[in-house]
């Protein structure tokens, strides 16, 4: 089957998945959006309040942020994929609990399988652990690392950046190493192994 097809097919299981308690607060579910054939993908904490009733990702202050940052590369919304660790708002915007995030997980990584990404970028801790569940965001934001023939760029969450200058500056310069990532093999990029138990989970070495 095409790929298109088999997306269009998971997303409408995630539009009505009803495995976790957000289902029962959201509005609607958030999927994901953009380019199948994205060389980058985005990856967020989860869908706040505009993101809940528009069902689609990063459209609020944040998605302003983060699409400003895409300008200063070069990019638009159209070139990337942009995608959530929990496809549902969790209420009043609180952090997704452990069992959500275990139970929208499945979806991410079929996601990822069939975009087949070069560079996945995740935005803050909650997106930055789906790879790395010892990672630190503070510590290893704009660090590369290679998972095979991926490569993992974590940054900081453009929501954090609104609340402080010095976070947006960080982010700013950390996104200034995408196109590098993208175009040489000169970067110094980091190498990391597969969980022993979990193929998808990723550990630092
Ligand atoms: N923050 C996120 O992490 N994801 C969104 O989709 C919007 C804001």
């Amino acid at each position: 089957m095409q790929k298109e097809k088999i997306f269009e097919q998971l997303t409408k299981q995630i539009d009505k998945c009803r495995t976790c308690r957000l289902c029962k607060t959201r509005n609607k579910a958030v999927p994901g959006e953009g380019n199948l054939k994205a060389e980058v993908v985005f990856i967020g904490e989860g869908p706040g309040y505009n993101e809940d009733l528009q069902g689609r990702p990063f459209v609020g202050r944040a998605g302003d942020l983060l699409e400003g940052l895409l300008r200063i590369i070069g990019a638009r919304r159209n070139d990337i994929w942009i995608g959530n660790v929990v496809k549902c708002r969790p209420p009043e915007n609180r952090n997704p609990m452990v069992d959500e995030i275990r139970s929208c997980k499945p979806y991410l990584i079929e996601q990822l399988r069939i975009i087949n990404p070069k560079l996945i970028i995740p935005l803050g801790r909650f997106a930055f652990e789906h790879f790395f569940p010892a990672g630190k965001i503070s510590r290893d934001h704009g660090k590369a690392f290679r998972i095979g023939e991926r490569i993992v760029l974590p940054l900081y969450h453009p929501a954090a950046a609104l609340r402080s200058e010095a976070v947006l500056q960080q982010l700013k310069n950390d996104f200034r190493k995408i196109p590098r990532l993208l175009h040489s093999d000169s970067e110094e990029i980091i190498a990391v192994t597969r969980h022993p138990k979990d193929e998808n989970q990723m550990l630092l070495i």
